[in-house]
């Protein structure tokens, strides 16, 4: 037809690509965690203060001791989370802070913060390791420009 090699798009969506990119400020280890992956889980464990809302994750230690049976986490985890959300959301955001540095795989209070290179590195076995699907078929971490342009020929 018109002998573009796209399919016509004029837009696209790229998460997890990104996150795997030198300018990401995703903490190096969650970056690692991703290149070694080999499977994603559609969970909702990482609900406290954000309750009912799927997102799926890399495994790491608290994917490990919560989720053995449904991957959405255990049933009173959600409720917790549910029943808890009105009071989470009006905690200041110093004790939220101290709250993210306290959390750990092997306790059921499981925020939505993930791990930043500026941040605390327990949360890279205690909080979520988002990344979608093709995760999978990222095997490097590589400058955000560089990706542009193969995603753009
Ligand atoms: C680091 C990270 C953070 C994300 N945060 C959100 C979010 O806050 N809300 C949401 O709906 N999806 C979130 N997602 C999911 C993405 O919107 C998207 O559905 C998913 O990454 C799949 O698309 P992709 O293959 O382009 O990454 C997040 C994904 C990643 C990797």
């Amino acid at each position: 037809m018109s002998g573009r090699r796209d399919g016509g798009a004029v837009a696209a969506v790229a998460g997890t690509r990104f996150l795997l990119s030198d300018e990401s400020h995703a903490h190096p280890d969650y970056k690692q965690r991703c290149l070694d992956a080999s499977e994603t889980i559609l969970t909702e464990l990482f609900g406290l203060g954000w309750p009912g809302a799927p997102h799926r994750v890399i495994p790491n230690g608290a994917t490990h001791r919560w989720l053995r049976g449904d991957p959405r986490g255990p049933q009173w985890i959600r409720a917790a989370n549910r029943l808890t959300a009105p009071l989470a959301s009006r905690i200041p955001t110093v004790v939220q802070d101290r709250a993210i540095r306290a959390q750990r795989p092997s306790q059921p209070f499981l925020g939505p913060q993930p791990p930043t290179d500026d941040g605390p590195v327990n949360l890279v076995d205690s909080g979520p390791l988002y990344a979608g699907v093709n995760v999978l078929r990222v095997a490097d971490i590589r400058p955000a420009g560089e990706l542009v342009k193969a995603l753009t020929p």
